[in-house]
């Protein structure tokens, strides 16, 4: 395998993620509420059109086809904006869920890019570099975007939470049920590796 097909790969996979993006940010969008949320998320979305028409652009100067290899990270990512948008909350409260996992969605495009810039950079491919930073950028504003509209979704969050509070004891969802097993699995599985490490620090305890 050379260096090239390493790029051919990564490119592959972005171009998967974004067409996973494409189909998977309309219904986001219906679930968010708050106005400016939903309006950058709807921005992104055209934005994300876009990136797909650019990174065809990619393949044809590099004369390969786009398709080819399936991003499951993103498939991942989506999965938890789609369990973000199923919870049984509302309003503010929603929208705080899919706030951490639209973050997660845009830094997994960043560093999928970060990472086909530093290659294309290295086989000297200038005008492959130009496009993929062009994207690199607005992932990057999106990221930001996202962060900037948080505190006062936020706040409106923690007064929600109050008035719900009684509905602690709500009965678990088959979803929710199996997302905590599969949680306490992961927990046991890292255990073995776990051992000796220090309980409030995770530092390895010192050799004395
Ligand atoms: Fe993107």
């Amino acid at each position: 395998m050379s260096l090239q097909e390493v790029l051919i790969d990564e490119l592959r996979d972005l171009y998967s993620a974004e067409n996973q993006l494409v189909k998977a940010l309309p219904k986001a969008i219906r679930g968010i509420s708050d106005p400016t949320m939903k309006a950058n998320v709807k921005e992104h979305l055209e934005q994300t059109k876009g990136q797909v028409l650019r990174l065809r652009e990619v393949f044809q100067q590099l004369g390969k086809k786009p398709t080819g290899q399936h991003c499951s990270g993103m498939e991942g990512c989506i999965k938890e904006v789609t369990e973000a948008l199923e919870k049984d909350e509302e309003g503010a409260l929603k929208d705080a869920g899919i706030l951490g996992a639209s973050l997660r969605v845009e830094h997994y495009e960043i560093a999928g890019y970060t990472a086909s810039i530093a290659i294309a950079k290295v086989l000297k491919q200038k005008e492959i570099v130009d496009l993929l930073t062009e994207t690199l950028n607005e992932e990057k504003n999106a990221a930001k975007n996202v962060l900037s509209g948080a505190p006062a979704i936020l706040k409106q969050a923690a007064s929600q939470e109050d008035e719900d509070e009684d509905e602690d004891e709500k009965p678990k969802s088959p979803k929710e049920k199996e997302t905590e097993q599969k949680s306490e699995q992961d927990e046991q599985e890292a255990a073995p590796e776990m051992e000796g490490s220090s309980e409030s620090t995770g530092k390895k305890p010192s050799s004395r």
